[in-house]
């Protein structure tokens, strides 16, 4: 799998650190992955930033602002994508009445479960047809806004969503999307990721493309609250993941670098309140602004080890995407501070490290970057998430496959330090 530099091919996705402007002539077709060389990651190397981003309409009580926004985008017969639990707890069916009084007449469909299997996704894109949907909306995690990609995507391209796999592998146009997070973490709503589970070969498919990024982003911090525990837990570990390896990507910019600290700070500074107090207000909306930004940056920057290993665990053993990378996080931490702590050292401050600064010596890096992993261990553990893969079912035996897939994962592309297939079983085996 290969990332393509946009820098070289004009609709592309990814821009990599210190490529420059579009060569005169024949650029190359696809520049950088895994076993390619890679450039060197200079921070401060001038380059070309890209930054994609829907249309954000951000608050509490904004719910009702998906409907105008699909009205606004030619809706007549909406699609709209969700799962049984989000039905149980009435924010999809009070949707539907926005979208009535909107005088749009709504196709509800529900069937996509945790980790959205490839044959979900053929099976809402049943419904779609069958229905003569036009726009697609989804409320839900991450999970349901995947599949709604997935739906959105065979409503554009038709075959099978496996098909996609990659960079860039969508021909042509995909229905209008309109996002609405009902979780705290995914960045799904504002990102051209979308990840779904190979059930053939029990692993997770990247499939990556501007075509992705929807329309339209609605968070309305309100719908956290319904969230249980572990899945708050599991989704701020998520954002917080999400933030860490978008700085230290090979792709991050300015622009990503921004939204990543912020993200970490405020995850850093309310995840915890969101457990101990959920229906207080300004947390869940510091914790829904975290999950928006970290969503910014890693879109742009992309990410890197952790999520690379954390898709195929998921794919293996269809569990909680964050809990994995909660477990995982300070192993890449320790495994890319290892090449270069310096990264670090912004994100322990933004990460709230005792003290005023942190010095800047080589010295100090390491020890800041030794403090981060520490707290993101200690921060699982006070979310409750458990110390290693073993205690949610990973077994040694399950590491060989585990690894050779990551190798071909998309995310790893970006992790700023060259990972091989020793590396990356012997971070499974220290996570284990
Ligand atoms: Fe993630």
């Amino acid at each position: 799998m290969v990332l393509v530099d946009s820098a070289t091919r004009g609709g592309g996705s990814v821009v990599l650190p210190g490529r420059r402007s579009a060569p005169a002539s024949p650029p190359p077709a696809a520049t950088s992955g895994p076993t390619a060389p890679r450039p060197a990651a200079t921070a401060a190397s001038p380059r070309l930033a890209k930054f994609h981003v829907p249309e954000i309409l951000f608050g509490p009580g904004s719910l009702p602002e998906a409907a105008h926004a699909a009205v606004r985008l030619g809706a007549r017969r909406p699609m709209l994508v969700t799962d049984p639990g989000l039905r149980a707890v009435g924010w999809p069916d009070r949707l539907c009445v926005h979208l009535a009084e909107a005088g749009l007449r709504t196709t509800l469909w529900d069937g996509v479960t945790p980790n959205p299997k490839d044959h979900e996704i053929a099976a809402g894109h049943e419904v779609y047809r069958a229905e003569g949907c036009d726009v697609i909306i989804a409320v839900g995690g991450g999970s349901v806004i995947d599949a709604a990609k997935g739906v959105a995507l065979l409503a554009g391209n038709g075959g099978c969503i496996l098909d996609f796999e990659g960079v860039d592998r969508m021909a042509w146009p995909i229905p209008p999307m309109v996002m609405v997070p009902a979780t705290s973490g995914t960045g799904a709503d504002v990102s051209q990721f979308c990840i779904v589970t190979d059930t053939r070969r029990n692993t997770k498919i990247t499939i990556l493309g501007r075509t992705l990024v929807p329309d339209v982003s609605v968070v309305d911090p309100h719908l956290l609250v319904t969230m249980p525990d572990w899945l708050n837990a599991a989704t701020g570990l998520d954002a917080l993941t999400h933030g860490v390896e978008a700085f230290v990507s090979r792709a991050h910019n300015p622009l990503t670098d921004h939204h990543a600290l912020h993200a970490i700070s405020l995850v850093s500074a309310h995840l915890v309140r969101t457990m101990d107090h959920p229906l207080e207000e300004e947390p869940r909306l510091f914790m829904a602004q975290a999950a928006l930004e970290a969503g910014l940056a890693f879109t742009n920057a992309i990410l890197g080890a952790a999520h690379a290993m954390s898709h195929q665990v998921g794919g293996l053993l269809d569990l909680p995407h964050g809990v994995i990378n909660g477990v995982l996080l300070p192993h890449v931490i320790r495994f890319n501070a290892a090449a270069d702590p310096c990264r670090f050292v912004p994100i322990a401050a933004a990460f709230g490290v005792p003290g005023d600064t942190v010095p800047d010596s080589e010295a100090a890096a390491v020890e800041a970057a030794e403090w981060v992993a520490a707290e993101v261990r200690r921060l699982a553990d006070e979310l409750g998430v458990p110390r290693g893969l073993a205690e949610i079912g990973v077994t040694e035996a399950d590491v060989p496959k585990l690894s050779s897939m990551t190798m071909v994962d998309a995310c790893l592309s970006t992790n700023p330090r060259e990972a091989d297939l020793a590396d990356i079983e012997a971070l499974f085996r220290a996570a284990l």
